[in-house]
């Protein structure tokens, strides 16, 4: 089995996005479940590939699918969520079969996915952008009353 796969089948990860889900299922804005993780996971590895960059299915999938894993603490704490999932993370990459370097990669890239220069080259930066051009606002409905400033907006290319 691919590592990736394990952790989707990880319980804490199956557990803490069914929370997830439960806490946004009113929320009008972006979510943060299933479906916008593989996006991310499938646009930040079409990236890799284009690029001939030197990072692994598996670790740009781990990067994908656990880059939003603290929203439940941040739903529950107030603790900003690139920081807050980081130790749920690191313990569902290690069941996983995740070597150490691989963790401390994606455990960075999560850690600064939403400060990352958006032109860098690291698998912070794939994460960054592969996070926003996941996002469709040009046919969203609250557009006008999200927080992200136009131009960041404007800046999203759909992959
Ligand atoms: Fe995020
Ligand atoms: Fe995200």
């Amino acid at each position: 089995m691919n590592r990736f796969d394990q952790i989707i089948r990880h319980p804490l990860f199956q557990e803490t996005l069914r929370k997830i889900d439960d806490l946004e299922k009113d929320r009008v804005y972006c979510l943060h479940g299933f479906s916008h993780l593989l996006d991310v996971c499938r646009i930040l590895y079409i990236e890799v590939l284009e690029r001939n960059l030197a990072y692994g299915k598996d670790v740009a999938y781990a990067a994908g699918l656990l880059h939003d894993i603290g929203r439940l603490r941040q739903y529950e704490d107030g603790i900003p969520h690139e920081r807050s999932g980081l130790l749920l993370a690191e313990q569902i990459l290690t069941a996983s079969g995740y070597e150490k370097q691989e963790r401390r990669l994606v455990l960075r890239a999560i850690a600064q996915h939403r400060t990352a220069d958006p032109q860098g080259e690291g698998l912070d930066a794939l994460l960054y952008r592969a996070d926003k051009r996941s996002r469709p606002c040009y046919f969203c409905r609250v557009q006008t009353f999200c927080h992200w400033p136009d131009e960041r907006k404007n800046q999203t290319l759909i992959r």
